[in-house]
């Protein structure tokens, strides 16, 4: 697997066994969005590969997502308001977890439209949003720090993460 340290003859990544997929019937703006950030299933395969070591942090990654947001008292109140920190938390990991399957199709499309429908529908301001989104990329690098990677495979991880998190904001604050 790829996310595991390397032996300094190890030949490189083996991305064989990762899902890594692109299908869209018909969308063709998406498909210049990905070329624009540079987004190949190559880096899907990457991000897949990372999905364990986001299931084994997620509970870390989503109580610090809902903590960070205590700085800003009109976020909680809308939280409040609408939902709950603890229900949310559930929707959240599920989210997380999902964007490293590795797959971006006519489902992942519309799934972000859902959200970004809900958020406008709550009132969450553009802002807010890109804090929150900034924490996320945040834990995610951490996770990735932590981990014993060979120099390059860091390089291929924060990349491929970096990318996946743009396309997310792309289609959820459009
Ligand atoms: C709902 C993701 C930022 C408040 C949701 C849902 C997801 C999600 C997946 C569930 C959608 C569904 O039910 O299908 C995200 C992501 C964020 C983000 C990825 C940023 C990285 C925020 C922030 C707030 C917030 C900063 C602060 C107020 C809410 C609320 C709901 C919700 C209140 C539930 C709305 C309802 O059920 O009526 N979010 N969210 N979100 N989010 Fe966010």
């Amino acid at each position: 697997m790829f996310f595991t340290k390397k032996h300094v003859e190890d030949p490189g990544l083996n991305l064989d066994q990762m899902t890594g997929e692109i299908s869209f019937i018909q969308r063709s703006e998406v498909e210049s969005q990905l070329k624009m950030i540079h987004l190949t299933t190559a880096d899907l395969r990457v991000i897949n590969s990372l999905q364990p070591f986001v299931i084994e942090k997620i509970d870390y990654i989503v109580d610090r997502f809902y903590e960070n947001l205590h700085y800003e008292p009109i976020l909680l109140k809308i939280i409040n308001n609408h939902s709950s920190i603890e229900r949310l938390k559930m929707t959240l990991k599920q989210h997380i977890i999902e964007m490293f399957d590795g797959i971006v199709d006519d489902a992942y499309f519309e799934k972000r439209k859902k959200i970004a429908n809900i958020h406008v529908k709550i009132g969450l301001q553009t802002k807010w949003y890109l804090c929150a989104f900034q924490d996320l990329l945040l834990s995610l690098l951490e996770i990735i720090e932590r981990s014993k990677l060979i120099k390059s495979d860091y390089f291929h991880s924060i990349s491929a993460v970096t990318k996946i998190l743009n396309l997310e904001q792309q289609l959820v604050l459009e």
